[in-house]
Formats: C-alpha cells, sequence, structure tokens
C-alpha cells in the first residue's frame, strides 16, 4: 500500500512525466503582426526558484524570446542535454507561458554544450539538432537546412516593420584568448581581448547572411545576440573579446545605413544597459537581461550607464507605434514583476541623421554631483581652469584632455589613474580607474541624481554594493 502510495506520488508529482511541451511557432515572415509589446530572457536553471514565470505571464507578451543559456546542459553526452531540455518543458510556469504566445530562441554556451564553448566542442550538430526539435521548429526553416541556429523574423508591414535577428555566437566562433585573471587583469575573468585576423565570432556563412539582412528593408531592426554586443572588456564573454569582429558588425551597419538597431543581450547574470558611440554611427544600444533565476549581482562594465541590477530579472520591450516619433521601451522587471530599469529609445535617436553621429556634451556638461557605484561622485572646475573631484575618501586631481577628463585619484590608503568621459547625449559618465599604475580596466559609471525619471533606483543593488 505505501509502495503503491509512494508510486502514485511519484507519478503526479514528477514534472518529468508531464506530456510533452510543444511550443508554439512562427514562420520567418509575419506580416499581420504588428510587434509592440513582447519579453526576453536568458540564463535558466530547473533547480532554482521559478517565481519568474508568472509575472511574464501576466504581462501577455506577444511572443517570449529566448537568448540563451535556456539550459545548462554543460554535457557532451546527448542524453543528459535531451534531460534538461525534457526538465525545461515539464516546469509549469513555462508550460503556461508557451502555451499563451509564440516561443523564439537562440542558444548560448550552456545550452549550445559547454561552457564559454565555440567551434571546437565536438558535439555541435547533435546539439543543434535537440535545439531544433525542442523549440519545434517549422519542418520549412532555414534552421533545418544550414549550420548554426541563426535566423530572422518580420513583423508588420510598411513603416510598422521590425526585424528580429537571432545570431549565433557559438558554433562558428574561434578560441579566445585565455588570461585567466592574472595581472593587471586580476579583478576580472579569464579572457583578453584578441586582435586576430583570422579569429570569428559568427564564421563566414552567417556573415554573409548578416550583411543581406541588414539590407532588407525594416524600421526597426532588434538583433539578439546571446552575449554583451557593446559592453567594453571585462574579462568574461563579449564581442569585445574580439574587438575586429565588433567592429566588423559596426561596420557593416554604417555601410548599409541600417537604421533603427538596438541589441538585445543576456548571458552575464545581470541587468544593464550599455551604450557604444561609434564613429560615424548612431549611437548603439545594447540592452541586457539576465538572469531568469540564477542572479550574481549587477555587472560592471565601461560602456554601463545608469545603474545595472543584479536580482533576477526578465525584460519587456514595447514600441509605441502610435507617438509621432515611435519609442522603444525596454525594460527589466524583477520577480515581482516591478520595473527595475527602463530605458526608452525614440526611432530618431536610431538614424544617420547628423545630430545623432555628433557629441552634444561639454566639458561643463562634466561638472555637478553624479551617482556611482561608490556613492555619489561630485565633479568642479577650478578657476585656474582644472578640475578636482571627490567621491566617499576619494580625492581626484584631473585635467581636460581629448578623452573628457584625466588624472588621479588619491584614497586613505591606495592611488591610481582615473579617467572620465561623457556619453555622446551628454547624459551618462563612463569613467576607469586603475589602481597605482596598472592599465585602466575598472569601470565607475556615473548617471544623474535625477535619472530616475528614466531609470528605477536600484535599490538591491545600492544596498548590497555599498
Ligand atoms: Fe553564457
Amino acid at each position: 500500500m505505501i509502495i503503491r502510495i509512494f508510486l502514485s506520488l511519484l507519478f503526479c508529482c514528477t514534472p518529468l512525466l508531464a506530456e510533452e511541451l510543444h511550443h508554439q511557432t512562427l514562420p520567418n515572415d509575419n506580416p499581420r503582426i504588428t510587434l509592440s509589446h513582447f519579453a526576453f530572457g536568458s540564463c535558466w536553471k530547473s533547480s532554482h526558484s521559478q517565481k519568474h514565470w508568472q509575472p511574464i505571464v501576466s504581462n501577455k507578451p506577444q511572443l517570449w524570446l529566448w537568448l540563451g543559456d535556456n539550459i545548462y546542459a554543460d554535457t557532451h553526452d546527448m542524453g543528459v542535454m535531451k534531460k534538461k531540455y525534457a526538465e525545461l518543458g515539464a516546469t509549469t510556469g513555462y508550460r503556461q507561458l508557451a502555451a499563451s504566445c509564440p516561443v523564439l530562441a537562440t542558444w548560448d554556451d550552456h545550452d549550445y554544450g559547454w561552457n564559454d564553448a565555440g567551434s571546437e566542442y565536438p558535439e555541435r550538430k547533435e546539439s543543434e539538432q535537440l535545439f531544433l526539435e525542442f523549440f519545434d521548429e517549422r519542418p520549412d526553416s532555414p534552421r533545418r537546412k544550414r549550420e548554426g541556429v541563426y535566423t530572422s523574423y518580420y513583423f508588420g508591414e510598411g513603416d510598422k516593420r521590425v526585424q528580429l535577428i537571432l545570431l549565433d555566437t557559438r558554433y562558428f566562433r574561434s578560441e579566445l584568448k585565455r588570461i585567466d585573471g592574472k595581472p593587471p587583469y586580476r579583478p576580472m575573468g579569464r579572457w583578453t581581448p584578441d586582435e586576430s585576423p583570422e579569429k570569428t565570432m559568427l564564421g563566414d556563412a552567417q556573415w554573409k547572411w548578416l550583411e543581406g539582412e541588414l539590407q532588407k528593408p525594416a524600421r526597426i531592426r532588434l538583433i539578439g545576440t546571446s552575449i554583451q554586443f557593446a559592453a567594453h572588456h571585462t574579462g568574461y564573454e563579449a564581442w569585445n573579446n574580439l574587438p575586429r569582429e565588433q567592429q566588423r558588425l559596426v561596420d557593416l551597419i554604417v555601410k548599409h545605413r541600417a537604421e533603427g538597431v538596438v541589441f538585445l543581450s543576456g548571458d552575464i547574470h545581470s541587468a544593464e544597459l550599455n551604450v557604444m558611440d561609434p564613429e560615424n554611427c548612431y549611437s548603439l544600444v545594447d540592452f541586457t537581461s539576465s538572469s531568469l533565476n540564477v542572479p550574481l549581482g549587477a555587472a560592471r562594465t565601461r560602456r554601463r550607464v545608469g545603474p545595472g541590477y543584479g536580482g533576477a530579472n526578465f525584460a519587456m520591450v514595447d514600441i509605441d507605434w502610435e507617438a509621432k516619433d515611435p519609442t522603444i521601451t525596454l525594460a527589466i522587471k524583477d520577480t515581482n514583476n516591478e520595473t527595475r530599469l527602463q530605458h526608452r529609445v525614440q526611432l530618431s535617436e536610431l538614424t544617420f541623421d547628423k545630430t545623432n553621429l555628433i557629441a552634444h556634451a561639454t566639458y561643463e556638461n562634466l561638472a555637478g554631483k553624479w551617482e556611482t557605484f561608490y556613492g555619489p561622485l561630485t565633479l568642479t572646475k577650478k578657476s585656474d581652469g582644472k578640475w578636482s573631484g571627490h567621491c566617499a575618501d576619494r580625492k581626484l586631481s584631473l585635467k581636460e584632455s581629448s578623452y573628457g577628463l584625466e588624472g588621479s585619484w588619491q584614497g586613505e590608503k591606495r592611488s591610481g589613474k582615473v579617467r572620465f568621459e561623457l556619453t555622446r547625449d551628454g547624459q551618462f559618465l563612463r569613467g576607469s580607474y586603475s589602481y597605482e599604475e596598472l592599465p585602466l580596466q575598472l569601470e565607475w559609471s556615473g548617471w544623474k541624481m535625477d535619472w530616475e525619471k528614466y531609470f528605477t533606483r536600484d535599490d538591491y543593488h545600492l544596498r548590497s554594493k555599498n
């Protein structure tokens, strides 16, 4: 009797015995769907809290987009990988979400197969088959006819046409250059930027395809990349580990005058916004949401603008087509559905109009009080033209340069170099500093105290780090 009770409990409670999940899929072209409200996220583990699903479902997104590390397979055994996908497919909250809207996906290292893996991963073909099977890839999908999971979707028509490009940053990627946190990169991750011309992020076929995609008409181009595109070097995985490849994509955007580009990314186990101001291009925004349920505290990169968010999160993307100048609102939400970060970008800011290509900031914009990771930072221009600053016990001595402000900082026990620049729009401070004579590799970004208009104050982040 006890055994029977045990067995019946096992059968009704064990999620792995749930009926196989079938995803709602979409064709590559969806002219009748005007995309205006969708959700995305990354980095999900079956063994962690599943609190995030309900708030995502309650937002009623038009679609759910996976940006990678959708499972943590980390295996060479395809049986294990299949089991991990089955765990996701049996998760109640995910099943509710998948029942409510179509699901689109690309992958990152852990679901591709192995931590930080690239083209050297031996089971990449088999792993791709499991990915396509799990997400119910359509039989006529171009993904079924080529190597790698890169693809694109189109939504809406005419001036409401949205292109969603999903990149594959794993299948073809060359091996990265390892530094393993040795000095001067001790506080950072294991990889260092590699300028080797033969190294690739996307591989020839995917680059060729992407160049073609960027020439197709679309008002908004959302580029989903599992690893961050715009982030500066942190030692962890990002496009910046292959700077030539990062620049190659910027060059393609410029060459084809591809307007309306916004990057969406995941991977880093925290949420943030990075903004890149490349020459001859409008500012490129890269909005990162990670992780759904394995948060690791706010990350810090030198192109981050505003605070980061270090708790479990997902992203909502809203497009207001009714506005004269349509607006994209990027929001990071926590597991209580509260907005933690928010950024709005208007389509007119994502064009090659010359006002978007030049810096509007002056040195005067640097003066004043900035909120930073280390507490409020005050920058003051002195009567002799030099600058001073202070932040907690750090005193700064700075001078104007082509970069912005450069100089040194002095704390009670340590000292080093520091420099600050303004984003092209003058709204954010991007800084970096070092200890003693080491290279400027640590992030010290700042944002104005009244920036809550656009960013919700991240109390979790400030409390845990100060
Ligand atoms: Fe990853």
